[in-house]
């Protein structure tokens, strides 16, 4: 990273037709750290409540009483306040907008649609038995069926786990039984860049696993009419249980604090953790971060490219963009399907306004060449945003000069599941550009950089990245373990939210973040764990041990590099590689294939037995000659193999 990046500054024009300015963003945000509880109470009148909150913020951090409420007592219903309260202005006007994965396809959904149909889910779920507190598993095609399922879970109370359609089938059943699901909400198949997903199949195989039991229900979306098992004590499809449904459900009443939905997501250790998020704080914070980070203004159409199995998908496709009575463009293929100039062509059929998409995808289609944009003018563009990963100073400008023409500034937003919403970005009318950079932390977000010691640095500094103190979109719990949720945030330093991220912050005070710390992957813009996809590993009677590592990749940002060590019934063979990919896929599933394999003889490791990954990292980045101190290893010896014998060169 050069010492002097380029500035792209904030054009004058932009800032005056911004909701915040320089001086706006500084005043506001000054506002949000000093009087918080002014600051919020004022936010939350964004929202339509049915008590008003009056109880704003009781929050603590400290790791023997980690205890996060916002608006305690205030009581609403989040799909009213998507929904409802839109009807009498923009009841005709589009909600969604849904861009199949072929491109012949594609659906305008009003307001006033969006709501009967949800309603009639909500019935739906409610004739099955779900009720306030009841938890429904998605695991869905990105059709505006999910976004109802979602909103249906909201408006009586229930409480949504949506799994994204990559996962295997071992991980849909450790979800659901996690969350105690007794109703899924599926598809027969999805549809990706022309291949079908056999979703349907995937619950059944999960269903098969122990503790699945607890599902009694599996309500099925036909999305291709492929063929299907079908179990008559369970399933039923979606269309023949929602359409008789009465078009009106009223909205519960709920408390703030009630849980809205559990999202599950990868840590350095153990299972990935079910986090939870409530309903009154985190709609504020998705509802102002969706207006105020991408200048969302009414009328606009705005896209996030993301799927709605992630965090991103909830908060930029559903909650934020229809609290703020938004159109959202949700779309079920692939940037690259039928060609690689998809994105732009979707962007002039639909007239999209703001882009919001991830950098894997950029550099994927970078990596075509200028001529993917040639199929698409993109001249309704006004903004563009990243998320999931670090964007590369090189793929931020050919973002900025080809898809954008220079005309659109770019929003790299850093923020995580367990964050809600957007946590550090460069507000578009207030704050400069700096390619690779996040820059300026967002109203009420206090990030700070501390060492390893715990001591937070002031100035020009490089370290991890915490946060001082809480904000209303933050993750309140691990879904039944908030022992977990406390040791995995607020053990590492005591009194502050610790990331799991590094970062450095320069003489501007802008944050540019550098990657995980801890053994957490980013690759594709997925988050996976290590632990998780070792213990995939080890699973196979051939492994006697493995270590994953993340390795550069020029598309995916990071590969799955892996170590392994057989045992000593079986040979090192292609065929055995093939075994192991298998053993993960199935396990996890795609998303969490590995990159490259490398037998290994043995491990390095310390004397206490500890493997020193940061070896094993530097090898499979094909970078040898800075290992650094390996005098401390059990057997240096074990390193020079390794090398010999790297895949990555
Ligand atoms: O390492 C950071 C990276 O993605 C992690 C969070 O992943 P997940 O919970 O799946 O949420 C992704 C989308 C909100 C972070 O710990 N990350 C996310 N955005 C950025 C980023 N790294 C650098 N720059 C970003 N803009």
């Amino acid at each position: 990273m050069s010492e002097q990046p380029q500035v792209h500054p904030v054009r004058d024009e932009f800032a005056a037709n911004a909701w915040a300015d320089k001086a706006q963003y500084e005043a506001m945000y000054q506002r949000s750290i000093e009087d918080p509880q002014a600051f919020w109470a004022e936010q939350a009148e964004r929202l339509e409540w049915i008590k008003t909150p009056t109880r704003i913020k009781n929050t603590s951090f400290d790791r023997d009483n980690v205890d996060i409420r916002w608006f305690e007592d205030g009581e609403l219903n989040v799909a009213a306040n998507c929904l409802d309260r839109h009807l009498a202005h923009r009841g005709g006007e589009t909600a969604i907008i849904w861009e199949g994965d072929d491109p012949a396809d594609s659906r305008h959904i009003t307001y006033a649609e969006l709501y009967e149909r949800t309603n009639q889910v909500a019935n739906a779920l409610k004739e099955m038995g779900v009720g306030k507190g009841d938890t429904v598993t998605l695991y869905m095609p990105m059709v505006p069926e999910a976004a109802m399922a979602m909103l249906a879970c909201a408006r009586i109370g229930a409480v949504h786990s949506v799994i994204f359609g990559g996962f295997s089938p071992d991980a849909i059943a450790q979800r659901v039984v996690g969350a105690q699901s007794r109703v899924i909400i599926t598809a027969d198949e999805s549809v990706r860049g022309g291949k079908h997903v056999p979703l349907k199949d995937n619950v059944d195989a999960a269903l098969t696993r122990d503790g699945t039991d607890v599902c009694e229900h599996v309500m099925v979306v036909k999305r291709t009419g492929g063929d299907i098992d079908w179990h008559d004590h369970r399933d039923t499809w979606f269309h023949t249980m929602v359409d008789k449904q009465a078009l009106e459900c009223p909205a519960e009443t709920m408390n703030a604090e009630d849980p809205l939905f559990i999202l599950y997501t990868s840590g350095s250790t153990g299972a990935p953790k079910g986090l939870k998020h409530t309903t009154g704080g985190y709609l504020t914070y998705a509802s102002m971060t969706h207006q105020y980070v991408f200048d969302y203004k009414p009328g606009e159409v705005f896209w996030c490219t993301a799927d709605v199995g992630w965090i991103t998908g909830h908060s930029y496709i559903v909650y934020g963009p229809l609290a703020n009575g938004g159109t959202t463009l949700m779309f079920e293929g692939v940037p690259t399907y039928p060609s690689h100039g998809r994105i732009g062509e979707i962007v002039d059929k639909h007239q999209v306004n703001i882009l919001y998409t991830a950098p894997t995808a950029i550099r994927a289609l970078m990596a075509h060449g200028d001529e993917t944009m040639h199929s698409s003018h993109r001249d309704s563009l006004r903004l563009l945003g990243t998320v999931g990963e670090p964007i590369n100073p090189e793929a931020w400008e050919w973002f900025y000069r080809v898809v954008g023409k220079e005309r659109c500034p770019i929003v790299d937003t850093w923020w995580q599941t367990e964050n809600g919403g957007i946590m550090i970005a460069p507000l578009p009318g207030a704050i400069d550009l700096k390619p690779g950079s996040a820059t300026k932390p967002f109203f009420g977000v206090r990030p700070a950089v501390m060492d390893s010691d715990g001591n937070v640095l002031e100035g020009q500094a490089e370290g991890n990245l915490v946060i001082l103190d809480s904000w209303p979109g933050q993750a309140r719990s691990i879904w039944g373990d908030h022992e977990r949720f406390v040791n995995t945030y607020f053990s590492t330093y005591d009194g502050v939210y610790f990331t799991g991220d590094g970062c450095r912050r320069d003489t501007d005070g802008d944050y540019w973040i550098t990657g995980r710390v801890d053994d957490v992957l980013n690759v594709s813009g997925h988050r996976m764990g290590t632990a998780e996809i070792e213990s995939a590993l080890v699973a196979h009677d051939a492994v006697a041990e493995a270590a994953v590592v993340g390795y550069p990749h020029d598309i995916k940002g990071q590969g799955i590099y892996i170590y392994v060590t057989l045992t000593d019934d079986y040979e090192a063979s292609d065929e055995l590689k093939k075994e192991l990919i298998q053993q993960v896929r199935k396990d996890i599933g795609p998303i969490a294939s590995p990159d490259v394999i490398q037998w290994a003889p043995s491990l390095p490791k310390t004397r206490s037995g500890k493997i020193m990954r940061r070896i094993l990292r530097k090898i499979a980045a094909n970078e040898c000659d800075g290992l650094g101190d390996i005098s401390t290893l059990a057997d240096p010896s074990v390193v020079d193999e390794l090398i010999e014998h790297r895949a990555n060169r």
